[in-house]
């Protein structure tokens, strides 16, 4: 079941004063005098509340939501039965520490995750309060079960700001610079994008790494996004995926897939992989999983997850407030929410597409429900990366009342909430054809 607030009724999107408005101005000033400055703040966006996929602002403007926090608000905003759920959990009892004692939410969500896994057999469920703390705890189970320390990851992924998170990722060198050393044993080769590199020079390049770094018998894991979020909104082909499931199996590595982004619905299945029909040895999830709760988890084949009693923990891993939250969630995505991904994402591919046809900027278009990437170039020959491009465009559909995001070099992610309805696909690529058309003059 979907929100039944329906666009009609609201007034949307309205600029009544251009952003930042004069209540946004009051807190982004105490923002910049007292937050951390490695804080990103993409544009001066200061929420107030919102309905479905409708951002509001503290000065009234209304916007349409193409990117739902970074893909986390699944559910859009105020959805009524997250909200229920949440309340209700929060009048019972905040804290007991998962960890240590039991309650039902904290079992009935590891529960549901385990049995979510694709590929069939018993799974087991550890709970988190984010991604990267999932990555975390995901690269320790492999070190763990396989008595191995290298780690492969990939060129262009982003798994978290923790060590593990941030040694595994290569998506911008800002996220590394200045924080070494690195976790040692990590390995990256590159993902297959098929816009800019073939399958080919992607397995050449792991076959070169595996005859002359690295003995495939020394690493535990390869851990890679199905679909990579934060370096681009890239969509490989299956044979890369398969490529992979098979070097693992072969060589007694564990296949992990990172679905922080990518999963909990968003592509129209519970979990991207199911796309491509391979199946990992773990995965993890976190941010739309649990609709804007703080909640992670990290998600293992029984006989892989075999750390013992005490081995790993977290003081507010599956917190009962987050954990009525994910539940909630769970049944909307089943109830409809991923089939509106599929639906909607159908509709805002085509829409792109005939963008695509009529601005010379826009390179590619690409991915699986509502996780679409759109690749701003210079010239299409060249697919030179249009960085600029990308954030003025930010900008400017921001003050015409739509919220974007970039990632990658040049690319757009387009990653509402999964409630999303035809009237926010059609309002918003009418801002983004505007905004493009602007931009070009
Ligand atoms: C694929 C992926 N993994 C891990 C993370 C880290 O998640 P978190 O910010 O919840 O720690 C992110 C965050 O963007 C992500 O996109």
């Amino acid at each position: 079941m979907a929100s039944t607030i329906t666009p009609a009724q609201l007034d949307y999107p309205r600029i009544r004063v251009a952003p930042p408005g004069p209540k946004a101005k009051a807190i982004i000033a105490k923002d910049k005098e007292f937050s951390s400055p490695s804080y990103i703040k993409e544009y001066p966006l200061v929420i107030a509340g919102g309905r479905g996929a409708m951002v509001e602002d503290v000065d009234g403007n209304r916007y349409i939501d193409w990117m739902a926090g970074i893909a986390v608000s699944s559910t859009g905003y105020q959805h009524p039965v997250v909200t229920k759920a949440v309340q209700e959990a929060a009048a019972k009892f905040l804290h007991i520490c998962g960890t240590d004692f039991y309650y039902q939410g904290f079992s009935d969500l590891c529960e549901a995750l385990a049995k979510s896994a694709p590929g069939g057999g018993k799974w087991r469920t550890f709970l988190s309060n984010s991604g990267t703390e999932a990555i975390e705890g995901a690269v320790k189970l492999a070190r763990h079960h396989t008595k191995r320390a290298a780690l492969v990851s990939f060129h262009s992924s982003f798994h978290g700001r923790s060590y593990a998170g941030m040694s595994l990722s290569s998506s911008k060198v800002k996220y590394r610079k200045g924080f070494g050393p690195m976790l040692p044993e990590i390995y990256h080769l590159p993902f297959h994008n098929p816009y800019r590199n073939t399958l080919d020079e992607c397995t050449n390049a792991a076959k070169d790494l595996f005859e002359t770094k690295l003995d495939p018998s020394d690493v535990a894991a390869v851990i890679m996004e199905p679909l990579q979020g934060e370096g681009g909104y890239v969509l490989p082909s299956e044979e890369f995926l398969q490529y992979w499931r098979e070097f693992c199996t072969d060589n007694g590595i564990l296949l992990v897939f990172d679905e922080v982004q990518s999963g909990a619905g968003r592509t129209g299945k519970m979990w991207a992989c199911e796309h491509f029909g391979v199946a990992p040895d773990i995965f993890v999830t976190a941010k739309g999983i649990g609709a804007g709760m703080p909640i992670g988890a990290i998600v293992a084949k029984e006989s892989v997850m075999t750390w013992p009693r005490g081995s790993h923990g977290s003081t507010y891993g599956g917190n009962p407030v987050a954990c009525a939250a994910a539940l909630a969630t769970i049944g909307l995505i089943k109830d409809g929410l991923a089939a509106n991904a599929s639906k909607m994402g159908a509709r805002l591919l085509a829409g792109l597409k005939k963008l695509q046809a009529k601005h010379e900027c826009i390179g590619d278009v690409r991915g699986l429900g509502l996780f679409i990437g759109v690749e701003l170039v210079k010239d299409p020959k060249t697919k030179e990366p249009a960085g600029e491009l990308m954030a003025a465009l930010e900008q400017l559909a921001f003050t015409k009342g739509l919220l974007l995001l970039g990632c990658g070099k040049s690319a757009i992610r387009v990653a509402p909430p999964l409630v999303l309805s035809a009237y926010d696909v059609d309002k918003g690529l009418e801002i983004f054809d505007a905004c493009l058309t602007e931009l070009a003059r």
